[in-house]
């Protein structure tokens, strides 16, 4: 399988593709981004790297950053999480709060924007979030194997200036008892994580240990590993998870950055980045790049 004109393929693709979507507007220093921008990035098992378009431009990954929060609170509390955020699909908007007064305060699953505020909190007990972020930073170096990466602090205070949705997910579960933190904490951490910027190149890498492949860096156990994944297939693209899951057949998150993570469990470790979203608020073209890719390697869990 030649991977490397497969990607040249698909980004020569992606290049002349007349509809690119619309970018995140409710964050101001997102919504000035342009839809220009296409990049792909695939580690393999083997150790090899491909690319194609700008996969060395920096971008918010947004919420492609709760899959690793996610991972460090499984590490440090195991499943105890669970009673705090469940593991369904929502069938809702990333930021609704339609489910939180029926089910006690307790969001479906981590990668909606309550539950991911519920992970973060609980990574926060007995911390400041200066040691939070810092611990996130850690992660995803050691996850990437490279230390360019950083918080983008105008994107962190441009969604602290806009948070109102997200602060007030945090005040009704905080109501609920599920909030062990003054909501401006926990989110103004939250705003901090989901403005963490890196390449394409750099989450492809990043995502190399959730593939389950031997030669690829361990940062948890293989059964933690298993789980993420299935909540990736499930949840990771709120309420486009069953449509991603049917075109692409791979566990994937995304985030309003444009940025999604793709898994081929044992194969692949895919980034791809084009800012430009759907109407569910995931990336436009890159969800078209990942449903080519899958069609042209064959990868797919199914
Ligand atoms: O909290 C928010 O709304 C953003 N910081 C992250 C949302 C997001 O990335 C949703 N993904 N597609």
């Amino acid at each position: 399988m030649d991977l490397a004109a497969i990607l040249a393929r698909i980004g020569a693709e992606m290049a002349a593709a007349p509809d690119r979507g619309r970018v995140a507007d409710y964050i101001p220093e997102l919504a000035r981004i342009s839809t220009e921008p296409f990049a792909m990035a695939v580690c393999t098992a083997e150790g090899e790297t491909f690319t194609t378009g700008a996969a060395e431009t920096a971008f918010s990954i947004q919420s492609v950053s709760k899959l690793f929060t996610l991972a460090i609170a499984l590490g440090r509390l195991g499943d105890q999480l669970w009673t705090r955020v469940g593991r369904e699909p929502s069938g809702l908007a990333f930021n609704s709060i339609l489910q939180l007064e029926h089910e006690r305060g307790i969001p479906r699953n981590p990668f909606i924007n309550a539950g991911a505020i519920v992970v973060t909190d609980a990574i926060l007990a007995g911390h400041q979030p200066r040691e939070v972020l810092g611990e996130l930073l850690r992660f995803l170096r050691e996850a990437a194997g490279e230390d360019d990466i950083h918080i983008n602090k105008a994107v962190a205070a441009s969604e602290q200036a806009t948070g109102d949705r997200n602060l007030a997910l945090a005040h009704f579960m905080r109501a609920q008892g599920n909030l062990l933190h003054d909501p401006v904490l926990t989110c103004g951490t939250y705003f901090h994580q989901c403005a963490i910027e890196m390449s394409t190149r750099q989450l492809a890498r990043a995502g190399r240990f959730l593939m389950n492949a031997p030669t690829m860096p361990r940062m948890l156990a293989p059964g933690r590993v298993r789980r993420i994944n299935a909540l990736m297939m499930t949840c990771g693209h709120y309420d486009g998870s069953g449509d991603f899951a049917y075109r692409v057949g791979l566990p994937g998150k995304s985030g309003v950055g444009g940025g999604i993570l793709v898994i081929a469990p044992g194969r692949a470790s895919i980034a791809v980045w084009s800012p430009g979203l759907n109407d569910q608020g995931n990336s436009k073209l890159g969800t078209l790049a990942v449903e080519r890719l899958a069609r042209a390697t064959g990868w797919s869990v199914f």
